[in-house]
């Protein structure tokens, strides 16, 4: 690996919310974000933008990973949707359908989820994210062999059948080099800025310019 994206399946999408496998899975996401660190780096980008007035996390599972965000940041007072097809959040939808009607928002956060779609469907829901907001911030796997090697040993840190298969995917499907910003639609009054962060991690930032 780097070679290019491979994209499949990811069990965590397919079980019922409440499936027991499904409950320790998001629980166990919530130490696996610890452990990549990106509670942190999507704070740092957010208190970057100055006061916030209202957010929105795409493919937000249950919230616990924006909470830990939030009780970060001093954000009081902050709007924040929080996105899912499954029934865990604020909001109940698919991702696109939610995006085409969505309202303005400061920030839009999206944590280990772009991932889950390939190259076309990236195009298309970045061009509407662009549209939704004057910031956008996405934390993903880094598809490196460092990443994989690491992921392949997330049972001896608990994590369940579920949450280590989705994490080997994961990172086959995660992203390296510029690639997230090479699909972003409008590089003419944005400032892009796309890199790896920790061990494990790939961050883009999508600013609006003044
Ligand atoms: C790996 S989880 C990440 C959850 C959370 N962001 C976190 O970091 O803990 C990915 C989430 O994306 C949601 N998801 C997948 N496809 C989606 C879609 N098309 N629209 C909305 N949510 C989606 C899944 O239900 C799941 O909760």
């Amino acid at each position: 690996m780097t070679g290019t994206r491979v994209l499949e399946p990811e069990w965590l999408d397919a079980l019922p919310h409440a499936d027991p496998r499904a409950m320790r899975s998001r629980r166990d996401l919530v130490r696996v974000n610890w452990l990549m660190g990106n509670v942190r780096v999507v704070a740092s980008e957010l208190s970057r933008l100055g006061p916030l007035r209202s957010i929105a996390e795409i493919g937000a599972g249950d919230g616990s990973f924006m909470r830990a965000v939030l009780g970060k940041l001093d954000a009081k007072d902050v709007e924040v949707h929080l996105v899912d097809q499954q029934p865990l959040g604020t909001v109940t939808a698919d991702v696109f359908d939610w995006l085409a009607e969505a309202p303005i928002l400061d920030a839009i956060v999206a944590n280990l989820f772009l991932h889950h779609f390939d190259d076309g469907e990236l195009r298309r829901m970045l061009a509407l994210v662009s549209r939704r907001a004057r910031a956008f911030i996405a934390c993903e796997p880094r598809r490196s062999p460092f990443a994989l090697a690491s992921a392949h040993l997330l049972g001896f840190v608990g994590c369940n059948d579920v949450t280590r298969h989705d994490a080997v995917v994961s990172v086959r499907a995660g992203f390296a080099g510029r690639e997230l910003s090479g699909l972003w639609p409008e590089p003419v009054g944005w400032t892009l800025d796309e890199r790896a962060r920790g061990l494990f991690s790939h961050s883009f930032v999508a600013r609006r310019d003044e």
